[in-house]
């Protein structure tokens, strides 16, 4: 029983490929056989479910099949019932290249992904769809297996909860037996864990959903599923013993080995060398600091910015002085790739016979140029690439953007490499638009408990006992060592601002815990969906979660979210003001819009790009989108001014025809429009070409 995935009609013979979840097999139908069946037969198409009966038979010599398992049999059908017909499909399931032993993943069905997610069933019988869930299936049992054997045990937490912040928007599920009130669906089941902690459950994990509403990319879900677990009594080591063990697993399933042990390094050593908390490091690249080497300077550009209290910092390319052209590494990195990055420009130099060559090096000095070259170790052939700024978080941002750039670019990122790391010791604090919050959430244990919680200054340079994992530059978990004192988590919600009766309103409830005897603990979240798309080296995580929203946080295939019924809305005292004439969506919208506009997504931002002929790096798809939304707002505060009694203004003066005086109203034949036409062709002009052909 399965799928009839391919036809192919001999004339003679019909054969069909048969398809389940366990693979594809071939059918022949034969007149001889059964020639009531080999007519039903001919009926088929593509995605009908069928059931044959018949007899499984060695195919004739020369006919067999190596690149399909079942290759060397075939079925004779005696009896074939057709339990359901499909319509024509929207886009082609079958994956022959099964069968002809292609490649699939460098060969896969350009299918727009749209279309895809709105017919994910269809998309799911696809082999390697159905490869992808049933490996992560695998990961799952993998994971559970080896919790158990370390005696740490599945609680499930409430979706139906409060606020549990993680920097990212709630989702918000009104109640409708308390009217006015929201539950929160959980950003992580945080506070529910360190409260199992509390109640004795020494050891626990969930393969948890979590929910966040926050700007999409490729790797983030609003819904998407952690690993979540936590354990009393225990320290950082026990975490990093129990995640390296758990993790190796999990890539071992992948046939992927992962080096052991994981090595650990502290944040401020990772933004130093690679610009980023989660350093990619297949390969090096790595940073330098030169500011001491050209503190002297006579160059003006690095003498400024030196005396200014900024940095010069760089990287070091090993043998491709000849690859990277003068002309590519002035006009396309300096001049348009490192600004994209927020550089205000980039100096580069290439080492050649013993010397360096650039189109400044002449404003070295030759101690200067032989103190770069030996701080980069820097031989014959290699180039490097420097960047100065009065703000060094921007010189490591832009030469953590240009690193990535580059590396993917000259191809030096082994693909085959997996390079785990701890990032450690980050700090408890940042300093963030709205003021100070929590890097990684507020329940995670200070490096020192004696901190004044009204002192900025020393705020900041308090460390966390937090840690991420971070493979080949994705952040795959993080987690940390958690404050069991309830004094001590007051202090750290009064250095994040918050008062008294908001520490009551808002966690109340877990301050009381605190109070009963909490036990040490700390726990980690693997992002899980992270985790499975890289073992599976699937292009994305939406490619190994079953039923994924799209970019804009979309189901295409259920439609959701979509607006519900008036009587939902008033059940739930929800009901928005209506004007009188208003009717159905567009009253509803009206009513919606006076708070907030629409957000426009991600692909809106990217079609209105095309449109406009322009190539947005994907960073900027978000800044555009910040400002098209803010427009959009303002617009939108715009419908509230009342103009009911205002005539429309589109003329400040009222509208009259203006004629010529000297030649009035003869200013009607082409020729004559054309008079002022710089370049005239018979009865045409010229214009700019502004379309692109
Ligand atoms: P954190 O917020 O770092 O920690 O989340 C843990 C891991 O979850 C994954 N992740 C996501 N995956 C897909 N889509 C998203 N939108 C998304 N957001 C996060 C990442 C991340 O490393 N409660 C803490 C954990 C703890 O302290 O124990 C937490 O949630 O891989």
């Amino acid at each position: 029983m399965g799928w009839v995935d391919a036809i192919r009609d001999h004339g003679s013979l019909l054969f069909i490929h048969l398809r389940d979840t366990r693979g594809v097999v071939q059918v022949v139908f034969n007149p001889a056989l059964s020639a009531g069946n080999y007519d039903k037969a001919s009926s088929l198409k593509e995605e009908y479910v069928i059931q044959v009966f018949g007899k499984v038979a060695l195919r004739d010599k020369g006919t067999e099949n190596a690149n399909l398992k079942t290759g060397l049999i075939e079925v004779f059908a005696l009896d074939l019932e057709i339990f359901s017909p499909s319509r024509v499909l929207p886009f082609k399931i079958s994956e022959k290249a099964i069968v002809f032993g292609e490649d699939i993943q460098a060969n896969p069905e350009r299918v727009d992904e749209e279309l895809r997610l709105q017919y994910r069933y269809l998309d799911l019988r696809r082999p390697s769809s159905q490869e992808f869930l049933l490996k992560r299936y695998e990961i799952m049992k993998c994971i559970r297996r080896y919790l158990d054997e370390l005696h740490f045990i599945e609680v499930e937490t409430p979706f139906l909860t409060k606020s549990t912040p993680e920097g990212a928007r709630d989702y918000l599920v009104p109640s409708r037996i308390h009217k006015g009130k929201f539950y929160c669906l959980p950003q992580s089941p945080q506070l529910f864990k360190q409260l199992l902690m509390m109640g004795g459950m020494d050891r626990y994990f969930q393969v948890a959903r979590c929910f966040r509403d926050e700007d999409l990319r490729p790797n983030r879900q609003p819904e998407f599923t952690q690993l979540d677990l936590e354990a009393s009594f225990i320290d950082e080591e026990f975490i990093y013993e129990v995640v390296e063990e758990l993790t190796t697993r999990m890539f071992t399933t992948g046939g992927i080995a992962l080096p052991r042990p994981f090595p650990r390094m502290p944040y401020e050593e990772a933004m130093e060398r690679y610009g980023s908390d989660r350093p990619d490091l297949r390969f090096d690249l790595t940073f330098e600091d030169v500011t001491e080497d050209l503190r002297s300077t006579g160059y003006s550009v690095f003498k400024q910015i030196i005396k200014g209290g900024g940095v010069v910092k760089g990287y070091c390319i090993k043998g491709m002085a000849s690859t990277l052209s003068k002309n590519v590494l002035q006009n396309d990195y300096a001049m348009r790739i490192a600004p994209s990055f927020g550089a205000g420009g980039m100096t580069w130099m290439k080492v050649l016979n013993g010397g360096l060559e650039s189109n400044i090096v002449q404003f070295f000095t030759a101690r200067e140029q032989e103190a770069l070259k030996n701080r980069f170790r820097a031989e014959d052939g290699d180039v490097f690439i420097l960047i100065a700024d009065l703000s060094k978080d921007l010189v490591n941002k832009a030469l953590c953007g240009l690193r990535l750039h580059m590396a993917q670019r000259l191809a030096l990122i082994p693909e085959d490499r997996y390079c785990p790391v701890w990032i450690t010791e980050f700090p408890l604090f940042e300093l963030k638009e709205e003021g100070i919050s929590s890097q990684h959430h507020p329940f995670t244990m200070p490096d020192r408990t004696d901190f004044d919680p009204a002192d900025h200054k020393a705020l900041l340079s308090l460390k966390s006992r937090a840690y991420d994992l971070v493979i080949n530059g994705e952040e795959l978990g993080g987690g940390s060592i958690r404050i069991h004192r309830m004094d001590l988590q007051k202090k750290v919600f009064l250095a994040l601002r918050l008062k008294e009766e908001e520490q009551e309103s808002k966690f109340g409830f877990f301050l009381k815990a605190l109070e009963y005897g909490a036990p040490p603990h700390g726990g980690l979240a693997i992002g899980l969906d992270r985790v499975v798309a890289m073992i599976l080296k699937a292009s994305s995580i939406r490619e190994i979660i079953a039923f994924p929203k799209n970019r804009s946080a979309y189901c295409p295939l259920t439609q959701a979210p979509s607006f519900v019924s008036d009587s939902q809305l008033k059940e739930l005292g929800l009901v928005m003001p209506y004007t009188e004439d208003a009717s159905g969506m567009a009253a509803e919208s009206r009513g919606r819009s006076i708070d907030r506009a629409e957000e426009i997504s991600l692909d809106r931002v990217r079609h209105i790009a095309k449109l406009a002929r322009l190539t947005l790096a994907e960073e900027e798809v978000f800044s555009y989108r910040e400002d098209l939304n803010a427009i959009l707002q303002y617009m939108e505060t715009l419908k509230t001014v009342d103009t009911e009694s205002v005539k429309p203004m589109s003329h400040v003066l009222p509208l009259t025809n203006a004629w010529r005086e000297d030649k009035a109203g003869k200013c009607d034949t082409s020729a004559s429009i054309l008079d002022n036409a710089p370049v005239r062709e018979g009865n045409y002009f010229r214009v700019p070409k502004i379309i692109e052909s």
